[in-house]
């Protein structure tokens, strides 16, 4: 399988076969009880199959450890982040970032120039985050969470061999 961005990356294309192993990292990452949209076994077999998707996984000590998913829609130019996951066992240790970097160089492997995301507004840790990383504010949709949160749509222009 082809690795997503350099020749010592950690992270590949899903296969159909990663996909049991995704689900179990899904809902140990995300609390069931606040994520009512976790991704199935299904569901992320069907990403891994499907041509406009990314679906990225990481691997570590032998074993898929987490994943990054974007999706790409016809006519657009970017690609849409839609989900990261990282085994809460090895969470901190970078691969989130990784994972991240990947997502983006899976975009301009799809020919696509640029990566949207979708924060929440009261979350001014990832607004940080993706401000420090280069996105900027692309668009805002009032009470757009169902406990009335706006969401902020971030965007960033990708260029070939810049991270
Ligand atoms: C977010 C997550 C994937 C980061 O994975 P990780 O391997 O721990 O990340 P790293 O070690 O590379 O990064 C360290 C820090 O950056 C954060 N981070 C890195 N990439 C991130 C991203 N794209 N989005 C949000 N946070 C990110 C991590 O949460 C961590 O924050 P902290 O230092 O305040 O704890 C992981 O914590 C996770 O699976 N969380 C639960 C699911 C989730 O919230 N996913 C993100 C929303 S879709």
């Amino acid at each position: 399988m082809q690795p997503i961005s350099t020749d010592d990356s950690r992270c590949r294309s899903a296969t159909i076969e990663d996909a049991g192993r995704l689900a179990a990292i899904e809902r140990a990452a995300f609390d069931p009880s606040r994520y009512d949209g976790l991704i199935t076994q299904r569901q992320f077999r069907h990403f891994a199959a499907r041509a406009h998707a990314a679906l990225i996984v990481i691997e570590h000590d032998g074993a898929v450890a987490g994943y990054a998913l974007v999706l790409f829609r016809r006519g657009s130019s970017a690609g849409r982040f839609y989900s990261l996951a990282v085994d809460p066992a090895i969470q901190g240790a970078g691969l989130g970032s990784e994972l991240f970097r990947a997502a983006e160089n899976a975009v301009l492997a799809h020919d696509r120039s640029r990566m949207r995301l979708e924060i929440r507004e009261d979350n001014q840790t990832l607004l940080n985050r993706y401000g420090k990383m280069g996105y900027r504010l692309a668009l805002r949709v009032p009470h757009y969470y169902p406990d009335g949160c706006a969401a902020l749509r971030l965007e960033r222009t990708l260029q070939l061999g810049a991270s």
